[in-house]
């Protein structure tokens, strides 16, 4: 099986995504948060040092796109393969709406005519690299999906990757598994199952279901256990030395890049995942001022 670490924007960077493979590994691909193309092309600095190959040194990484025009994409396209990657993802799947307002990610499956005509500009001249997509399987309902299906199976994707959620359903409430069972039935091109991931239970329970699934990737599951994907090739959770050094090695890395406040900013955002709802974690979370309190707070108390 074929593991992706969900690209987060504001948290999966260059130092989070090393430091996660030198201490725990199992990732297959790691995903790169989007880069919001626009017209004059230029991308953010943060976005350059992100795609860089020095900051994904001994990684396999899949950078991603967000944007509704050919042309950009196209360009876009030609710059991956200029930093020397052969793959790359098209966002059609983000539910924010400053970003779907504007017909971007998920924006897009509002208007499936005008999505058919992007593709089609898209996969018009041969691409410099192969090109992926990550989409939800619908914008209001999941009504939407087996039309959505029949549209996206017209293409020479890599592979697919579907947010088991439409766009109202945000991050939250039930997933549609039977979304992902009817992608595979219908044939869709490598198809990667994301949503809800949290524990090996929940990925054997997807295997069970859709046998020929072949690939999963995982967000949020790997933030609360960043040993989850070594887990389910067999290999050892995580043990509190290596919780302390993860930690710990992020927030120097952060520091070292941002500053302090930075870096305490967002260790405290990622230790939300694994302390979830216990409200006696979270209070002391809440009142840490330094990393050490952090950890104290996150692993023992
Ligand atoms: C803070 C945050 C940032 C995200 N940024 C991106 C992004 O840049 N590109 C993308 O395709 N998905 C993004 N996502 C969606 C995740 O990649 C993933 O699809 C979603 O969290 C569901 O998977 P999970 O349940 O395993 O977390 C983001 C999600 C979160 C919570």
């Amino acid at each position: 099986m074929t593991i992706y670490f969900a690209p987060m924007e504001g948290i999966t960077d260059g130092i989070l995504r090393q430091t996660h493979n030198r201490i725990f590994g199992g990732i297959d691909v790691y995903c790169l948060p989007f880069h919001k193309l626009t017209q004059s092309l230029s991308l953010l600095t943060r976005e350059i040092r992100d795609i860089s190959p020095e900051e994904n040194e001994g990684l396999n990484v899949l950078p991603q796109a967000l944007t509704r025009d050919p042309e950009q994409l196209s360009a876009w396209l030609y710059y991956v393969s200029e930093c020397g990657y052969s793959y790359a993802d098209l966002n059609i799947g983000c539910p924010s709406p400053t970003v779907t307002k504007r017909g971007r990610g998920s924006g897009l499956l509002l208007d499936p005519g005008y999505l058919r005509s992007f593709l089609d500009c898209v996969f018009a001249n041969t691409l410099p690299v192969s090109l992926s997509v990550k989409t939800r399987i619908g914008y209001e309902s999941a009504g939407e999906w087996p039309g959505l299906l029949s549209l996206l199976a017209d293409y020479p994707f890599a592979h697919v990757t579907v947010h088991a959620r439409t766009t109202r359903e945000q991050y939250t409430g039930p997933v549609h598994p039977e979304a992902f069972e009817l992608a595979l039935q219908k044939g869709l091109p490598h198809p990667v199952y994301n949503g809800d991931l949290r524990t090996v239970e929940d990925v054997h329970a997807l295997m069970e279901r859709c046998p020929a699934a072949e690939a999963v990737m995982i967000g949020r599951g790997l933030l609360a256990d960043p040993a989850l994907a070594r887990r389910l090739r067999g290999g050892a959770a995580a043990s509190e030395e290596e919780l302390k050094t993860w930690y710990t090695s992020l927030y120097r890395g952060w520091n070292d890049r941002f500053d302090a406040t930075i870096a305490l900013g967002r260790i405290k955002k990622l230790m939300e995942w694994p302390v979830g709802d216990d409200i006696k974690r979270k209070r002391l979370l809440r009142r840490a001022d330094n990393i050490e309190s952090c950890i104290s707070a996150v692993i023992g108390y």
